[in-house]
């Protein structure tokens, strides 16, 4: 390799290194043609792949160029300069970063991975809450299609909803559409919180009981969960937060054992880099973010398809709420 560029079986085992806790030989072998070809297309495309925290550990330390919680990868989404944008990640994050490059190429591998969240709300429900509640500001998770953040004043993620909150300086807020979100930043601020029914419907099924029976079959047990997590979870929990503030948690705190209440995947993608810590894992997936494949990542490297778009007038008021939310610090 004359330019530097290291052989792709050298850089094949370095990638190899990274997950090799977590994925058996016998898998790595199926898996790394396609990682390789990866590579290959994203060099040829200047594309970069931006992957959420509960992508399965092939795509998230070996496919990936950056990873990160919803509001990690707006920002990054943000700032790059590639020219295409593969997001393996849910649809309603891929329509964040289209929003934020509306020239760029931004490809979903697969365009059914939805969100059982932004299915709960539409368009019609936000403005009928806001006559419900006239000169209360609306603030969307950005779990939610472009269309409804188009009729918000700003939308936020679970690692800064009670900055965005009390950013409004308003005494009472719409909060759309995760209930248990709302609870959980209502018992953080003094703004008055009027929320939605919306659930995520894998955090949804956790249980305080279900804690409670962890903590006494396992001694030592740090419980962290995320805020899409029903009250009682979260009232029996030692540490709340965003996907990437999970993941800080365990990094700086390193407990012994270990129960993160959220999707199944990040246990795996943490346990790869702290051979420290003892992952107990409930095996809750998400459906939608399971869509996403090393296969249909390179198809889409490969065919520039399928292409996310947004009608120019959504993406317009849309894409405001989004950048509110991004100059909040
Ligand atoms: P984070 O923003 O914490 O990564 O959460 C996104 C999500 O979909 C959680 O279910
Ligand atoms: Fe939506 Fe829940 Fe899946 Fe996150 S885990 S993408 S909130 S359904």
């Amino acid at each position: 390799m004359p330019d530097g560029t290291p052989h792709p079986l050298a850089a094949a085992s370095a990638l190899y290194r990274k997950v090799e806790r977590v994925i058996p030989p016998f898998e790595w072998a199926m898996h790394e043609p396609t990682i390789l070809e990866i590579q290959r297309l994203k060099q040829e495309r200047n594309a970069v792949v931006l992957a959420h925290n509960y992508q399965t550990p092939e795509i998230f330390h070996c496919a990936a160029d950056l990873v990160g919680d919803s509001l990690a990868l707006a920002r990054q989404a943000a700032e790059t300069d590639a020219d295409v944008i593969v997001l393996a990640g849910v649809h309603f994050m891929a329509e964040t970063a289209k929003l934020l490059n509306p020239e760029k190429i931004v490809l979903c591998p697969d365009l059914a991975a939805g969100c059982s969240l932004a299915d709960s709300i539409t368009p019609e429900d936000v403005r009928r809450m806001r006559e419900e509640w006239p000169g209360a500001p609306v603030v969307t998770y950005v779990n939610t299609s472009a269309a409804v953040k188009a009729e918000s004043d700003i939308c936020c993620t679970s690692g800064n909803a009670v900055q965005v909150v009390e950013s409004l300086g308003a005494d009472r807020v719409i909060f759309l559409p995760d209930e248990y979100l709302a609870n959980y930043v209502a018992q953080q601020t003094d703004v008055e919180i009027v929320s939605w029914r919306g659930h995520c419907e894998v955090h949804e099924r956790f249980t305080g009981d279900e804690i409670r029976q962890y903590r006494e079959g396992v001694d030592g047990l740090v419980v962290v969960a995320h805020p899409e997590c029903p009250p009682d979870v979260l009232d029996a929990s030692d540490f709340v937060g965003s996907t990437a503030q999970m993941i800080g948690y365990v990094k700086s705190n390193r407990p012994g054992r270990v129960l993160l209440l959220t999707e199944c995947s990040m246990s795996d993608n943490v346990a790869a880099e702290v051979p420290d810590v003892e992952f107990v894992r409930p095996c809750n997936l998400c459906p939608h973010m399971k869509r996403i494949t090393l296969q249909n990542i390179r198809q889409s490297l490969e065919s520039l398809e399928p292409r996310i778009e947004v009608p120019p007038e959504v993406a317009a008021k849309a894409r405001l709420a989004v950048e509110r939310m991004l100059a909040v610090k």
